[in-house]
């Protein structure tokens, strides 16, 4: 599975898109299949209906204990760091890992939980959050993780949405010096959740609970006298995985799909080319399980290759800018993954925090979640890699299930903020707004993929024409990324940035609607348009222009308001930056709200307006560019 050299991935490359389904054939070979395929791939994408080792069973969780225990058995498989540094680690090895999975696997099943059930996972990035997702996927209950950050509101939604039958969580969390109350949080969000029959606390900080006999179960009573081992379900190769809710242009965010068996391959494949892991190596990502990242690559891609994995439960900033720098000495960590704004917000702490660590395990760095900026790469390469680890630039989505476009390993050329090259079996192409695939190199375009492969979505949970029309409709017979990208002489990819109506604010995507949905509920507010704006730490940051009921006497009360009811209904990490109070929005004749003007607004880039002529009230510009400068 390993590609070794440059020359090696662009042969394997030739072949992989040449020959997809050998490819991936002899890939999957590799894996524990409980039953193997009738066929390697059938598709369309115009229903879209996507098949990956048809007829196949397996179970994701036999690839990463029954395949790895014999070799592995004693080796940590998470390495887990507490927010607070005083706090003891907590280490797992692959046989220590396997019996908590069991045990609470058997738990779960204890209490009813079967195979295709769904399972909402609302944890602080402790080690239990491991232990449930993969105590879900041995069982064949569908996992539904939510970020601890979101507010009630969004958890509920969330949950309503997949008709989760069960809500793991604890009582609170620690994050820097910040305490959160999950269970509390939890406790609304159950208010309008029919469907959840029970709710697992893990007692984390050892904090009493509104503990509701009959629904309520401590983590602890749900484990107890659990047989320490499971038998993996068999799970048809497109059986679903997990469900991970993710903003989009338009309306509530939308569950995506991830099924059995393509995503256990091709995270493994990725995860071990992208990062070159031998086996003693110690592999961190930073991400939170809340995410994508977290869930391919701390969970399964490592998992499956029997890596190391560092699972931390705190801030880069927390108890000060060293933190990160320390534990990558504490464990001597081999491949280290972070996003840019991370890197930018250390950036500005200075280099003394940096100063005093070694650093010297490091021989891969990683970024991803947003375009990284050249100043910050070279600070990563040359403060943090000390200009000897390559820095690798991952691009790839929630939708795509694993890194799709990026440097592999320490032999592919680097070049600052170009993501790179394809991996093997993934089909770029820049597309003009006809549709017209751009075949010359140095070009800009829409990108799209133009064939599958085995992680792409299948579905957005329980609605499959909004996944057609989301990611199929707009290029037809294309996958829609919804990001613009550069190609370079080299065919070299670089990642320009959404070009929907995604905001990506320190690498978590909101959709414009999600915000202004959020901002309209507040009873001030008739309406509101909210736009990104480059932000120097963030990556970008939230604009929103709103139009009151009333004329607003105290713009500071009036702003506050609005942000309280932001954090209700989506949660902090989605607040405005800024709200400029306006009196109309500038809309067309046909009432559809001109965007464009507004960014260039937030842009500050007020000589380039545009043409204003086509809006129903020209003037309605001019007030809003008075006000804002
Ligand atoms: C952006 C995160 C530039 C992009 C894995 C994409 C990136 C969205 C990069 C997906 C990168 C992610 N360079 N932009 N290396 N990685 N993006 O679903 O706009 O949270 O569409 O997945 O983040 O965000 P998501």
């Amino acid at each position: 599975m390993r590609i070794t050299s440059f020359e090696q991935y662009k042969e394997v490359y030739q072949e992989s898109i040449a020959n997809p389904e050998n490819f991936w054939s002899d890939i999957a070979s590799h894996f524990i299949w409980k039953k193997k395929w009738d066929k390697v791939l059938e598709w369309n994408f115009d229903e879209p209906k996507i098949e990956w080792f048809k007829g196949a069973t397996v179970n994701i969780t036999e690839n990463i204990f029954e395949k790895n225990l014999p070799q592995y058995e004693n080796k940590n498989a998470i390495i887990w760091e507490p927010n607070d540094p005083k706090q003891k680690n907590i280490t797992l090895t692959y046989k220590e890992l396997f019996e908590k999975v069991c045990q609470f696997a058997n738990g779960l099943k204890s209490i009813g939980i079967k195979k295709g059930d769904r399972v909402c996972i609302y944890l602080p990035m402790i080690p239990e959050l491991a232990i449930a997702v993969l105590a879900c996927a041995r069982i064949g209950a569908i996992h539904s993780v939510v970020f601890a950050g979101f507010s009630a509101n969004s958890l509920s939604d969330r949950i309503q949405d997949a008709e989760a039958k069960l809500v793991i969580t604890a009582d609170g969390l620690n994050r820097g010096a910040k305490e959160v109350s999950l269970k509390t949080i939890v406790d609304e969000a159950l208010k309008i959740c029919p469907s959840v029959k029970y709710t697992i606390i893990f007692p984390c900080l050892a904090w009493e609970v509104n503990f509701k006999e009959n629904h309520d179960l401590w983590w602890n009573d749900v484990i107890k006298n659990q047989n320490n081992y499971c038998p993996a379900e068999e799970m048809d190769s497109e059986d679903i995985l997990f469900i991970l809710y993710t903003s989009g242009s338009t309306g509530k965010p939308k569950g995506v799909v991830h099924t059995c068996g393509g995503y256990m391959v091709y995270t493994a494949y990725t995860f071990l080319n992208v990062y070159q892991y031998e086996k003693d190596d110690i592999y961190w990502c930073t991400a939170d399980i809340g995410w994508i990242t977290g869930h391919s690559y701390i969970i399964y891609g490592p998992l499956l290759n029997a890596a190391t994995s560092v699972m931390f439960e705190g801030v880069p900033t927390f108890p000060d800018a060293s933190r990160f720098w320390q534990i990558v000495d504490k464990y001597k960590v081999n491949q280290f993954l972070t996003a840019p704004t991370a890197l930018r917000s250390l950036m500005a702490y200075g280099e003394d925090y940096v100063k005093k660590q070694d650093l010297s395990s490091l021989k891969i760095l990683g970024t991803v979640g947003e375009p990284i900026n050249a100043e910050a790469w070279h600070w990563y390469h040359d403060v943090i890699g000390k200009g000897k680890c390559p820095i690798v630039d991952n691009w790839w989505q929630t939708e795509t299930g694993g890194i799709m476009i990026t440097g592999i390993g320490s032999f592919s050329p680097l070049k600052p903020t170009f993501a790179g090259y394809p991996l093997p079996g993934i089909e770029p192409v820049l597309l003009t707004p006809e549709v017209k695939e751009i075949q010359e190199h140095d070009v800009e375009g829409y990108l799209c993929i133009k064939s599958p492969w085995p992680a792409i979505l299948r579905s957005t949970y329980g609605d499959h024409e909004r996944c057609r029309l989301t990611y199929f409709s707009h290029y037809n017979g294309y996958y829609f990324t919804g990001d613009g990208a550069k190609r370079d002489e080299n065919g070299m990819y670089r990642i320009i940035g959404r070009i929907d109506d995604v905001i990506n604010v320190s690498g978590h995507r909101f959709g414009t609607a999600e915000i202004e949905n959020a901002i309209n509920e507040n009873e001030l507010v008739i309406e509101s348009a909210v736009v990104g704006y480059p932000h120097p730490i963030k990556g970008q940051s939230i604009y929103a222009f709103v139009v009151c009921e009333h004329d607003v006497l105290d713009e500071f009360i009036a702003s506050k308001s609005i942000l309280e009811t932001v954090t209700k209904e989506i949660g902090k990490i989605a607040l405005p930056e800024k709200i400029l109070f306006v009196s109309a929005l500038p809309k067309t004749r046909s009432g559809k709200i001109m965007r464009r003007i507004l960014r260039k607004i937030a842009e500050g880039d007020i000589a380039n307006l545009g043409d204003t002529s086509t809006l129903l009230d020209p003037a309605v510009v001019t007030e809003i560019v008075g006000k804002a400068f």
